[in-house]
């Protein structure tokens, strides 16, 4: 398979790659799973793949490539016990593929500050790989906010139950926020941000676009602002676990539900079905895209991976 990208330049240092970071709200609906297995298929293209654990506190990427836990993680380099980033840096064995490990369970490290998060950016930036792929923690903690926002893509993992969708939803409007929140330095503005994160805000504001609704009349100018970083923002989204048409028409319905109430328009870049072979290849510690390369579920991930990349949705005609 080859990729050929649409779009690469992101302006950041000698960095020539894109960041993807894999998040969604909710715990095991596949997140690490999708990164995993989306970096395998990026790195059998021959691009140069370089997967994190960003899910700081509740490390397993290694566990879906089948390493064991290495002597270094994130967390010496965000403890500055190693100066770069390249100390913490482990050949995965499939070529093309290395990985960061995620940080062991430490509070401090859970807790990074956004000056640490900007210095591992920023080191991220001298990795000479073609993708970084940021996998996330599950929630809307600050750090997974954040690391979603500092990536050029941010993909979103959902699994077609309410709960999975719901916090979908919530994560959606919660990244949003925090992104209008670090362009303002209107104390005010940021306040009214602030109290809306909290669903039951006394303002009774429940959705980005009653908020900009709300700044307009405060403030014009940045109510315009707003408007523009809506247009702007454009996660994509991936079904996981889909057992039926029904499922894969949810990536539909979410992504029209969360035009016309966010504003937001994401881009449903393809599902995944519900495999049994996937949680077997799990169990053995192999991803399922190295054991079985031909199945059902290895096909949506490429098609997955070629729409990212393309800047494609998926196309209803060509549904497995
Ligand atoms: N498409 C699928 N078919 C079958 N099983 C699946 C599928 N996707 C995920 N699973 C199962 O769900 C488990 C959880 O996946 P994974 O660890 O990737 O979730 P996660 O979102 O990263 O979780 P966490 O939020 O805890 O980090 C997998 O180990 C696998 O057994
Ligand atoms: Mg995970």
């Amino acid at each position: 398979m080859v990729f050929e990208s649409g779009d690469n330049g992101n302006g950041r240092g000698s960095f020539n790659g894109q960041i993807w970071a894999i998040g969604g709200g909710k715990g095991g609906t596949g997140k690490s799973l999708i990164t995993s297995n989306l970096g395998i298929c990026l790195s059998r293209a021959g691009k140069e793949v370089l997967l994190v654990d960003a899910d700081l506190g509740g490390a397993n990427l290694h566990s879906c490539l089948g390493t064991s836990f290495p002597n270094v993680t994130l967390s010496d380099f965000i403890r500055k016990k190693v100066p770069s980033i390249k100390n913490v840096t482990i050949n995965t064995g499939i070529p093309h593929l290395s990985l960061i490990s995620g940080a062991e369970d430490y509070l401090e490290v859970a807790n990074t500050n956004y000056a640490q998060k900007m210095r591992l950016l920023k080191q991220l930036t001298y990795v000479e790989s073609d993708y970084i792929l940021l996998d996330l923690g599950a929630g809307t903690s600050f750090n997974t906010l954040d690391f979603f926002l500092i990536a050029d893509c941010g993909i979103i993992v959902v699994t077609p139950e309410p709960t999975s969708i719901e916090n979908a939803y919530r994560f959606i409007k919660s990244v949003f926020y925090r992104r209008l929140k670090r362009i303002v330095n209107n104390h005010g503005i940021r306040e009214i941000i602030a109290e809306v994160m909290d669903r039951k805000n006394e303002l009774g504001i429940k959705t980005p676009i009653e908020l900009i609704s709300h700044i307009e009349v405060i403030d014009k100018a940045i109510g315009q602002r707003f408007k523009e970083e809506v247009l702007k923002f454009k996660p994509k989204l991936i079904i996981n676990s889909v057992r039926t048409r029904g499922d894969i028409n949810i990536g539909f319905s979410i992504k029209s539900t969360c035009l016309k109430y966010f504003g937001i328009n994401m881009t449903y870049v393809g599902y995944v079905e519900y495999d049994e072979s996937i949680w077997q290849a799990v169990r053995r510690r192999r991803p399922f895209l190295l054991e079985y390369p031909n199945s059902r579920p290895a096909k949506c991930m490429e098609r997955i991976a070629k729409n990212i990349i393309m800047n494609k949705e998926l196309d209803e005609e060509f549904i497995l």
